[in-house]
């Protein structure tokens, strides 16, 4: 079966949803940043510091090339990982991709902002992310979630698509 692919903006509760419809269909979840994590043995924040953002780019795209040889898991992405055109196609090769679409001021106020190095600029910084990468996300989705009252009903909304 292809991977459920889960993308959007940092904080919107991709890692979460990732989660409870593992629980659900009873398949293994994984997510980028922590792969990416446990590959170097460096934590994101570190990564950035000590490399750069386009190092870490370059490990999302190694990453998703590997993912485009397996199947069947659940998929949480950083918030960044579509914007790179190749990395929207290996999603797309084996996977089914959902856009949590979720308002990005919403996001910012309730979301734990202090460990994502492409947070720290403020709110309106973060909704001007949003708006850059809005289109980019449109892209790679297949389709769009804007059910957000709780995680178990972003999800049952994932499974009617599914469906
Ligand atoms: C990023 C999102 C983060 C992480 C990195 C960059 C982004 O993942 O990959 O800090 O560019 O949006 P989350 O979406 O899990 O916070």
């Amino acid at each position: 079966m292809k991977h459920i692919v889960l993308i959007g903006m940092m904080g919107c509760g991709k890692s979460t949803c990732a989660a409870l419809l593992g629980k659900r269909l009873g398949r293994t979840v994984v997510d980028t940043d922590t792969m990416i994590e446990e590959q170097t043995g460096r934590s994101i924040p570190e990564l950035f510091a000590a490399e750069g953002e386009a190092y870490f780019r370059d490990l999302e795209t190694q990453l998703c090339r590997q993912l485009a040889e397996e199947q069947n898991l659940i998929v949480a992405t950083g918030g960044g990982l579509p914007l790179r055109e190749e990395n929207r196609e290996l999603l797309k090769k084996n996977g089914i991709v959902f856009w949590l679409k979720r308002d990005p001021e919403e996001i910012y106020q309730t979301g734990s902002m202090e460990h994502r190095p492409l947070a720290q600029q403020g709110p309106e910084a973060f909704v001007e992310r949003f708006r850059q990468r809005a289109p980019l996300y449109e892209l790679a989705a297949d389709y769009v979630i804007e059910q957000f009252s709780t995680p178990e009903a972003t999800v049952d909304e994932i499974m009617k698509n599914l469906n």
